[in-house]
């Protein structure tokens, strides 16, 4: 499978302006999970949809990179190996291999696509050139026998995206599906290896799923108990021994991960009196969408029951933020001032509950893959702490009790923790917040009229039912004034433009085409209730080439 850049430099944002990040020293507490399938990612696209694939089937999964050691790999204690896509030719000079060890684990490999090819030129068989590219659907046929297969009809629709083909397969090994040009599937059940050339994966595999069900439970025999509530009470017994009768802090963003993360740490930290050792900073950056301040606070409260220490630091932020027009100058005197803020309040904290040691974060597992995946075949793999950039401001260890989980898990530990839905549902919102939705200097007067704008959009996307199915719609401000009319009178003012996009992870977005109902009251309100805009205008960009946030 093709590898996309934009799997890797998408993360941009997150490390290099989360302010938390460069607190170090990392120390995970470590995975509790005693049987996993280990995915080795080659450089796909699609390494991480293979684990959540996996982890559909209530077995937990894990993507390390091609080159992880067989002492990491054994760590995980592997029932299976799948060895991911990737965008080289295995007889490339700089190609990604797999210590070819992996094979003799005595655990079920599976090869997807180049994980195939690996396989086969790993094990003596040929791998060349294909004359015909095949990209996209097709059709594949499956012969009888393969455990791999069963249950599945003698034709499959399937998707490919391979350039090179297998031509001749290792002693041992047989065919097990083709495809009109090549060879879609082999195995070697003797030396417990499959493989397969198309992606069982993505959704245009529409039996993929079964496939990987069938490795996962028949062939690997993995025990379908990687369940919410089991996380759940493993992670808070863990987190309550790795902090022992420690003392740890946590910054809210308002956001689902943040406030999981802190909701299961603080089940970890209560004591008999239903006292807790851990006390979470919500600050108010002076760039947070309407009533949010107040409203998050209620809910992090009075719901979840967090002891909440708010800090409405506007003005400081704001004052920062004058006459600055760069998007990324707007970013780093907001992470900056985070980083400042929350400092001060560590050490208020600390001098009136005593002394803190642990920082809570809301990491998810994208984030952890991201940072130490492979950036091609021939280049560094990032660690998620190589971040460099601000200083050590404080010697904290960190507790991220959501490393291991992709988004929608999150979601339902959530769910199982009782959290309402209302922060369940949220759509994500940026750290930088309004400020990189005003386009050029952030003023006071720009903020107001763009947080009736935003509210707008969201109320009227939530009563047209659309809310939870679009993963953002906002307002953005832009520094344009046109003349208009209203009543008799000409107006001079802004124009807004309204955003909503669909996305699974934020890496790539399709506009969305809200109804035109939707779009005319959104419109109408806009212009009659928000004073200073007087134009309304739909962005129809997709990511790439636009980007979700226009700054
Ligand atoms: P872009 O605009 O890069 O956004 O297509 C992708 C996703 O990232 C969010 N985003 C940010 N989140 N700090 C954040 O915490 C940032 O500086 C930042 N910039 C973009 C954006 O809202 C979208 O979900």
């Amino acid at each position: 499978m093709e590898c996309s850049i934009l799997q890797f430099v998408s993360t941009h944002w997150r490390r290099t302006h989360n302010p938390l990040y460069p607190m170090l020293p990392i120390l995970r507490h470590s995975s509790v999970e005693t049987q996993s399938i280990v995915v080795l990612d080659f450089g796909a696209q699609y390494s991480q949809l293979i684990a959540r694939r996996i982890r559909e089937q209530n077995v937990f999964s894990v993507v390390l990179p091609f080159n992880a050691s067989l002492h990491e790999i054994r760590s995980y204690s592997p029932v299976g190996i799948v060895l991911s896509g990737g965008p080289c030719s295995v007889y490339d000079q700089d190609a990604p291999h797999a210590d070819k060890k992996v094979f003799d684990l005595g655990v079920p490999v599976l090869g997807i696509c180049y994980g195939l090819q690996f396989m086969v030129h790993a094990l003596g068989g040929k791998v060349r050139s294909a004359d015909k590219r095949e990209y996209g659907h097709a059709k594949v046929e499956l012969k009888d026998g393969s455990r791999l297969f069963q249950g599945l009809p003698k034709v499959m629709a399937v998707w490919m995206s391979h350039g090179d083909e297998a031509v001749e397969l290792p002693t041992g090994f047989r065919l097990t599906a083709s495809s009109p040009n090549a060879v879609a599937a082999i195995e070697n059940p003797e030396q417990k290896m499959w493989a397969v050339q198309f992606h069982p994966e993505v959704h245009h595999t529409p039996l993929g799923t079964d496939v990987l069900r069938n490795f996962v439970l028949d062939i690997c025999g993995a025990k379908p108990n990687w369940t919410a509530k089991r996380f759940v009470d493993e992670t808070i017994a863990n987190v309550r021994q790795t902090v022992g009768k420690g003392r740890a802090i946590c910054a809210l963003s308002g956001g689902v991960d943040s406030a999981i993360a802190a909701t299961l740490v603080d089940r970890a930290l209560r004591d008999e009196h239903g006292s807790s050792r851990l006390t979470c900073v919500f600050v108010n950056n002076g760039v947070l969408r309407k009533n949010e301040f107040e409203k998050v606070q209620q809910n992090l409260r009075d719901k979840l029951g967090l002891h909440v220490v708010a800090v409405d630091a506007t003005n400081r932020f704001l004052s920062k933020l004058e006459g600055v027009t760069d998007p990324e100058t707007k970013r780093k005197i907001i992470g900056n001032e985070f980083i400042a803020v929350f400092d001060e309040e560590a050490h208020r904290i600390e001098k009136a509950e005593g002394a803190v040691d642990w920082l809570v974060q809301g990491t998810l597992y994208p984030d952890v893959i991201e940072s130490r995946s492979v950036r091609g075949p021939s280049q560094t793999i990032k660690t998620h702490h190589n971040v460099g950039g601000l200083p050590e401001k404080m010697k904290l260890k960190l507790i991220e009790p959501l490393k291991d989980l992709f988004k929608d898990e999150v979601r339902r530990i959530g769910r199982d923790l009782g959290m309402p839905e209302e922060i369940l549902q949220r759509q994500p919102f940026p750290g930088p917040g309004l400020a990189v939705r005003i386009l050029g200097e952030v003023t006071p007067e720009r903020l107001a009229i763009l947080r009736e704008a935003d509210d707008i959009v969201v109320t009227e996307i939530k009563n047209a039912g659309l809310y939870k199915k679009i993963w953002q719609s906002f307002a953005v401000l832009l520094p344009v004034m046109s003349v208009g009319v209203m009543g008799d009178q000409r107006t001079y003012a802004y124009t807004c433009t309204v955003r909503a996009v669909h996305s699974e992870d934020g890496m790539t977005a399709d506009w969305v085409p809200l109804p035109y109902e939707v779009l005319k009251t959104i419109s109408s309100r806009m212009v009659n209730e928000v004073k200073g805009i007087n134009r309304v205008v739909y962005d129809i960009t997709s990511k790439p080439p636009g980007t979700i946030e226009w700054e």
